[in-house]
């Protein structure tokens, strides 16, 4: 079996990818990260998805792709050049909401008394600093019982020799103790973990 074939991505990654290369943004998903999020998004019908971190919206066309009708999703990014281009592709898309602004100031708001969002998403998936490498307990904090919280990246990469970042390390041994959430970790793609709420 070859992983990486026959993943038959959405027609809305490809033209986001190729905006991102003619801005130079680099950091959107793997093809096999995306295949995961579509695979997992479609287990949650008339689920409520969070993305941290929009970038050009290429991991937001994989979600969408696995999305039912009835799910929503909010995507948060606070580049605004990386937002047009996801806009511009997904923007017809009425089951997504695109935030323009910071990720930690967000996050607040959901876990604020007005919005009292917490235990009530069914996938985050946590994809800048905010909700991954700082305010990781407050973005757990809103997935339900059953519900799914992803991080990718989380291999060393080449670009710095392959050094372990204490960051990262630090992030798994969180999640691997964590008494509320059931985890895997995939040595697969960019290195993966998937979170499970315990019911
Ligand atoms: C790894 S990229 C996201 C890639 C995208 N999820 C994908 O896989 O296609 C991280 C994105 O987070 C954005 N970002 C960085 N800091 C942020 C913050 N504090 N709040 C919101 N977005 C942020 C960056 O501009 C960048 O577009």
């Amino acid at each position: 079996m070859e992983d990486r074939e026959g993943l038959n991505p959405p027609p809305q990654a490809a033209l986001a990818l190729a905006e991102a290369a003619a801005i130079g943004f680099t950091l959107s998903c793997d093809d096999q990260t995306g295949s995961l999020l579509r695979t997992l998004a479609a287990s949650k019908p008339g689920g409520h998805f969070l993305e941290l971190g929009t970038g050009v919206g290429y991991s937001t066309s994989w979600l969408l792709a696995g999305m039912d009708p009835a799910s929503r999703l909010v995507t948060v990014e606070k580049n605004l050049s990386h937002n047009r281009i996801a806009i511009k592709h997904l923007g017809h898309d009425p089951r997504v909401s695109f935030v323009t602004g910071d990720a930690a100031k967000f996050i607040a708001e959901l876990l604020s008394p007005e919005e009292n969002m917490a235990g009530k998403l069914d996938f985050i998936f946590a994809d800048t600093a905010p909700g991954k490498l700082t305010l990781l307990e407050e973005v757990l904090s809103l997935v339900k019982p059953g519900g799914l919280f992803l991080v990718d990246d989380m291999l060393p990469k080449a670009e710095f020799n392959f050094m372990p970042d204490p960051r990262y390390i630090e992030l798994t041994n969180r999640l691997e103790n964590h008494p509320d959430f059931f985890i895997t970790k995939l040595n697969w793609a960019s290195g993966l973990i998937i979170a499970t709420r315990k019911v």
